[in-house]
């Protein structure tokens, strides 16, 4: 069940289907980009992108030959868009569920995060931290990029700031870099944290 019935999976839907996706830029985004590059060569590393979208970045990890890279997403559309783009990418790893609802089964080895944490009723925030260290092994990385901002428009997106996140994170992870992104596209520049947290 998704723990916020006002941002469910219908909504969701219902933004993909009118095109309201402003978040969407169409490819991977550098910060992401230039961590995978600096992974080296394919592992078999588990990989979890929860909020995926349309995923870009899983795209581009599967074609660099990453076998373990799963997606996580409440609607469907998104899903389908990857599964179009990127046909022999695994179904088994093209999950339509709630990020909330992820059983702890096999630990992750990396957590990739993208306006999803955004998306996200900031009620939930606490809840989001929690959940990806269950979904990590000790060690483990959560990497990505979080809004420093704060957003005119109710939101979806919520803004928020590098201290609040601290709170949430800090129980759970310990911080590698909790930075102004330097890589950031130009509409997100100097607004947006990169975020490299490490299980503890
Ligand atoms: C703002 S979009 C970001 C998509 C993608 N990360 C990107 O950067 O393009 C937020 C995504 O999170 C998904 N989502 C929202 N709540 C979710 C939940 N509880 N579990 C899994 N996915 C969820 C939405 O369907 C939507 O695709």
């Amino acid at each position: 069940m998704l723990p916020d019935s006002s941002l469910n999976a219908a909504y969701w839907e219902q933004r993909y289907a009118a095109s309201q996706t402003a978040w969407d830029t169409g490819a991977i985004t550098p910060p992401l980009l230039d961590y995978f590059v600096q992974l080296g060569p394919p592992d078999a590393r588990r990989i979890l992108i929860p909020g995926a979208g349309r995923a870009y970045e899983a795209e581009y990890l599967h074609t660099q030959g990453w076998p373990h890279v799963v997606v996580v997403d409440v609607a469907a559309a998104p899903l389908a868009d990857l599964h179009r783009r990127a046909p022999s990418f695994p179904e088994e790893h093209l999950l339509q569920q709630d990020f909330f609802a992820l059983a702890p089964d096999t630990p992750y080895d990396l957590l990739v995060e993208q306006t999803f944490f955004c998306a996200l009723k900031p009620k939930l925030r606490p809840a989001y931290a929690r959940q990806a260290a269950q979904l990590l092994r000790p060690g483990g990385t959560l990497m990505g990029v979080l809004f420093d901002t704060t957003f005119s428009q109710p939101g979806p997106p919520f803004g928020g700031s590098r201290e609040e996140y601290h709170e949430y994170f800090a129980p759970y992870f310990d911080f590698v870099h909790f930075e102004t992104a330097t890589n950031s596209l130009p509409p997100r520049s100097g607004r947006e944290l990169f975020i490299c947290l490490r299980k503890k």
